[in-house]
């Protein structure tokens, strides 16, 4: 098999897969820390998702009203419904301002407030004291265009710290050896079809989410999830996957993103009866409750015949009252989106927006110094040596069951750079690589070989969308057991369908054909798991809303969950939530019950 196949290999201390937000500011603290690295990435840099964020940054900056890295911290426990690592969420907020200080420094253009600070705006979940006070302003933005401002201003960076980019690259599979450790990474260069071993004494997989399962999603076409397949191949772990979140204001039709900045400017949602309805979910924080609440409230909206248009299936978003000038200054993305995918002039009408696939609070688990975590029986927290994972690819878990806005964002530029803290500590000066056995790149190529030359009667197109249309219905805001059963028994027919697939172009240069396939089949698998995660988690919480059991359960469910894959069956299991801060400068936040 081996000769068929040009193989090139490569040497580093650090692999870092995706060129996101998380993978370039990991890979700027390799360069810095003088770890020789590479950045594999299967689009150019720049065009990685981060470039699609809109409304900010998470800081508690204090830079227009009161606020406190404490009260950040309270928010994102209370976001997550309980459900994140206390200690990965103190290390966030309370490194979060070092953080956007650090991105200042190099050169990041944000929106400045008449003094010339940093401009923040209020987002969704964010309050002041604790929970008890008013929003806090507290998304530091670029416009409405943060994550575009945030990923160029970290490629630059990175090409000041001469880290090595290799582009166009598409990963296949990690390199596990006989003992699981993880020595590089196989990738299939799309520009001149060779195949390339990267070895490397640490890889960190910054691969993103997977919101392209569904159907409507605000996540580009190539948000699909690659390194949390890979690691379901390696026997590893998913974690909490059954938390999807909806964005609540994608734009109706297409399903693009419409910033929750918008509702912080001072937008408001009605429904067809001109109803605020959101002051009836959510009394104090009203439109600015967090997204699992504001998405349910639509939802809700919508089951109940208060839907607008023709089929009563979506609910409009008020900026005209606004002033035109803020909304030109503050929201310029959002008035080119509305006009140009629905022909609407936001300051004179509303916007027809419906929740919509933004993010996977689910991921490869791992603890705060972003190593991935391979559970074992008698040690919950060992980790899996050679491997790290950060943002949205992996679940530290700071998210828990439910992400706020802007903790992404911050998620990425903190948990990227201890990365690379971590690394620098594990990885000793001139340390050889081992020679690894044959046999790991074979079953690597062998795979890569059976879908290049598949030969069915099937486009991976009309199998994608078979598979997304059940995620769509079977797994969407609210779920309940006979859903999902439904949706399990569909998406096993569906994965079975991917042995009739037909890939025609046989080429290796360029083959987008061959790239769709293998993104199909990294979906597939997490589609899978998906669905099983959320049957198996009988309490509603966060993102998770689930019909048939509507309360949270915390004596039963205040745990991760853990999906491996073997033999293509699916195995779960738990890990606890880890509700002890890191330190003493803040005590841990008990569970209460939830209201905004
Ligand atoms: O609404 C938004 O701008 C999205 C932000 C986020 O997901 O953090």
């Amino acid at each position: 098999m081996l000769k068929s196949y040009n193989i090139i290999d490569h040497y580093y201390d650090v692999i870092v897969v995706g060129a996101g937000g998380s993978g370039l500011r990991a890979s700027i603290g390799m360069a810095e820390k003088d770890l020789k690295t590479a950045c594999i990435s299967k689009v150019f840099p720049t065009r990685s998702h981060t470039v699609a964020a809109q409304g900010g940054i998470g800081a508690a900056l204090g830079n227009m009203g009161e606020d406190d890295w404490r009260w950040h911290m309270y928010d994102t426990v209370k976001g997550s419904d309980w459900l994140g690592d206390q200690d990965a969420i103190e290390y966030l907020c309370f490194n979060a301002e070092k953080a956007v200080i650090e991105l200042e420094s190099y050169g990041m253009p944000f929106s400045r407030t008449d003094e010339g600070k940093i401009y923040q705006r209020p987002f969704g979940g964010h309050l002041t004291q604790n929970g008890e006070g008013p929003p806090a302003k507290r998304a530091c933005a670029a416009a409405d265009k943060t994550g575009h401002a945030l990923l160029h201003t970290l490629y630059q960076q990175c090409l000041k710290q001469h880290v090595e980019f290799f582009n166009e690259y598409f990963v296949l599979d990690l390199l596990m050896d006989d003992e699981n450790v993880c020595r590089g990474v196989i990738a299939w260069c799309l520009e001149d079809g060779t195949l390339n071993r990267f070895h490397a004494h640490q890889t960190i997989l910054a691969t993103g989410g997977h919101g392209r399962t569904y159907l409507s999603s605000t996540s580009a076409h190539i948000c699909t999830g690659d390194g949390n397949a890979m690691a379901l191949r390696s026997l590893l772990p998913l974690s909490d996957m059954e938390f999807v979140q909806f964005h609540p204001t994608g734009l109706y039709g297409s399903g693009v993103l419409i910033t929750e900045g918008a509702r912080g400017e001072g937008g408001f949602l009605t429904n067809s009866k001109g109803d605020h309805f959101m002051e009836n979910y959510a009394p104090n924080a009203k439109d600015l409750a967090s997204r699992d609440v504001v998405s349910k409230a639509i939802t809700m909206e919508i089951n109940k015949g208060k839907g607008c248009g023709s089929e009563k299936d979506h609910v409009l978003l008020h900026l005209e009252h606004l002033d035109s000038n803020l909304i030109q200054k503050r929201l310029p993305g959002v008035v080119e989106n509305a006009h140009s995918f629905c022909r609407i002039d936001v300051t004179k009408e509303p916007i027809p927006v419906i929740p919509t696939v933004h993010y996977n609070m689910g991921g490869i688990p791992t603890n705060y110094r972003t190593e991935v975590l391979q559970p074992t029986k008698s040690n919950p927290e060992n980790v899996c040596l050679g491997l790290m994972a950060v943002g949205e690819a992996a679940c530290v878990s700071i998210h828990g069951a439910n992400r706020l806005g802007t903790n992404s964002l911050i998620d990425l530029l903190v948990f990227g750079k201890a990365a690379s803290d971590t690394a620098k500590e594990k990885i000793l000066p001139n340390t050889n690589h081992p020679v690894l056995n044959n046999n790991i790149t074979d079953k690597i190529i062998e795979r890569f070989d059976k879908i290049r030359n598949s030969n069915g009667n099937l486009k991976t197109g009309e199998i994608r969308i078979n598979m997304q249309k059940i995620m769509q219905k079977n797994c969407s805001v609210f779920r309940n057991h006979d859903l999902i059963s439904e949706g399990i028994k569909k998406m096993t027919e569906v994965e079975n369908s991917y042995n009739d697939l037909n890939v025609k172009d046989k080429s290796l240069i360029f083959n987008t054909d061959l790239v769709e396939a293998l993104e199909l089949d990294n979906l597939l698998i997490q589609s899978k798991v998906t669905l099983h995660s959320a049957l198996d988690r009988k309490e509603s919480r966060g993102a998770h809303a689930r019909e048939d059991y509507s309360i949270r359960d915390d004596e039963k469910y205040l745990k991760h969950t853990l999906v491996w894959v073997e033999n293509n069956n699916v195995v779960l299991g738990s890990r606890q939530v880890n509700m002890d801060t890191l330190t003493n400068k803040i005590k841990s936040i008990p569970p209460k019950t939830r209201v905004y």
